[in-house]
């Protein structure tokens, strides 16, 4: 186990109702107010009539920015950062999936820096101010509602990149697991699929004696392998939509479940380069891509792959070598993908090999990426061919 240190400052506030402290939590940053949201579901829910009405009870003036994309776009940002500037926004409040909240993210950064955006996302520029800013989370998925990222695609140029900064933590964040009812299935799946992701990326580590670290990544997978398939079957399943919605905000806060390893990321990379061009969802990419880079590179260490697929699946251990219950594990993590109704290849979206030298090499743009194998173009091309 490495040197850590870990402070999240978000107030998480959760549960049943917990949407009606909306006013009260708002009420302590300020009476000029952003309020960011998606294509139309907080309205189709009555969601929107709820906010509206807390903010106006507090008195505070609210400015919308409505219509951000799923991958939310720097076009709909800019537009963000305008009104804040126009109107002295005080506080931003994102009312969606992480779409939203990242993109209200990068609009709290962007407000109060003189250049371009973008900058944060080139790595030009770092983070030094912010909006505060509070989310309503209605989907469970990115976990950006208790961390400091944001993801943002520059349409134009085909470019999708993440920003981050301790500065970009909600204020606090809402998780009303009831907000989740509506979630259409194929995003319940995507979502899903993103949360084991995330785990992914912190327990296939290098990093030497991290045995807690280890069970707490084991932990949230098994409670979202438990719980995907009955909130498919009943939306409206009180405890399985609490349950995905903790462990979404439990699998990326920080770090706080693989503190003092070193983490990969390199499929979340992959799949940034996929949906940067092709627009699909991100819970889609990675269920395609992930699968292929672990059978790419779980030699480097088939034991945490063997412990995966023992504890994480209960595969039966008996006559089989490291290898073939490394492999059993992966077969496992295709197999209930492809149950839950995720994608498993490229082709499902229409995607061919035309773009796939251009997306290794974006991948690798600023250095090689990931820990557990450390990629170069070559290995990216690779696992994207695996995937098609
Ligand atoms: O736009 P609306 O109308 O709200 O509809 C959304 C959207 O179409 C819909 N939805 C959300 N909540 C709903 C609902 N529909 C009905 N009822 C509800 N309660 O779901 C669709 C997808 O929403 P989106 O916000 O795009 O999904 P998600 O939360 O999966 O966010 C994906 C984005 O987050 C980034 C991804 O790359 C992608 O851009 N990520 C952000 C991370 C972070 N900030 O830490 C980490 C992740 O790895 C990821 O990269
Ligand atoms: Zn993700």
């Amino acid at each position: 186990m490495n040197n850590f240190q870990f402070h999240n400052p978000t107030r998480i506030v959760f549960g049943e109702g917990t949407t009606s402290r909306l006013g009260e939590l708002t009420a302590a940053y300020g009476k000029s107010i952003l309020l960011v949201y998606g294509g139309g579901s907080i309205k189709a829910t009555g969601l929107y009539d709820l906010v509206i009405s807390q903010l106006s009870e507090i008195g505070a003036t609210v400015h919308e920015l409505a219509g951000i994309e799923p991958n939310p776009r720097l076009t709909t940002v800019n537009k963000g950062i305008e009104l804040c500037r126009t109107h002295g926004i005080e506080f931003v409040i994102a009312v969606g999936g992480g779409s939203v909240i990242d993109a209200a993210k990068a609009i709290a950064a962007g407000a109060l820096y003189e250049g371009d955006v973008w900058d944060f996302f080139t790595g030009k520029a770092t983070i030094k101010k912010a909006l505060p800013l509070g989310t309503v989370l209605t989907l469970a998925a990115t976990g950006s509602e208790m961390n400091g990222n944001t993801v943002i695609s520059h349409w134009d140029a085909k470019l999708k990149r993440g920003a981050g900064s301790p500065l970009l933590n909600p204020a606090f964040s809402i998780l009303d697991p009831s907000l989740t009812y509506t979630v259409p299935r194929n995003h319940t799946v995507y979502g899903s699929v993103d949360i084991m992701s995330h785990v992914f990326e912190q327990y296939f580590s290098l990093t030497e004696n991290t045995p807690l670290q280890e069970r707490f990544c084991e932990s949230i997978l098994q409670t979202v392998i438990e719980n995907v398939e009955p909130a498919l079957a009943d939306p409206n399943d009180k405890a399985a939509r609490a349950n995905l919605m903790w462990c979404g905000t439990m699998a990326l806060n920080g770090g706080q479940i693989s503190l003092g390893m070193v983490n990969d990321w390199a499929s979340h990379g992959i799949e940034h380069e996929v949906s940067a061009i092709y627009d699909i969802p991100h819970g889609a990419g990675l269920a395609i891509i992930f699968p292929n880079w672990m059978r790419y590179v779980y030699k480097e260490r088939p034991d945490r792959f063997a412990q995966y697929a023992t504890r994480v699946w209960g595969i039966d251990a008996t006559g089989k070598t490291e290898d073939e219950l490394a492999l059993a594990g992966i077969q496992a993590t295709r197999d209930f993908f492809t149950r839950i109704g995720a994608e498993s290849r490229l082709a499902d979206f229409g995607i061919g090999e035309e773009q796939l030298d251009r997306m290794a090499e974006e991948a690798v743009r600023y250095r090689a990426i990931g820990s557990f194998k450390v990629l170069e173009k070559n290995d990216v091309r690779e696992i994207l061919r695996l995937s098609l």
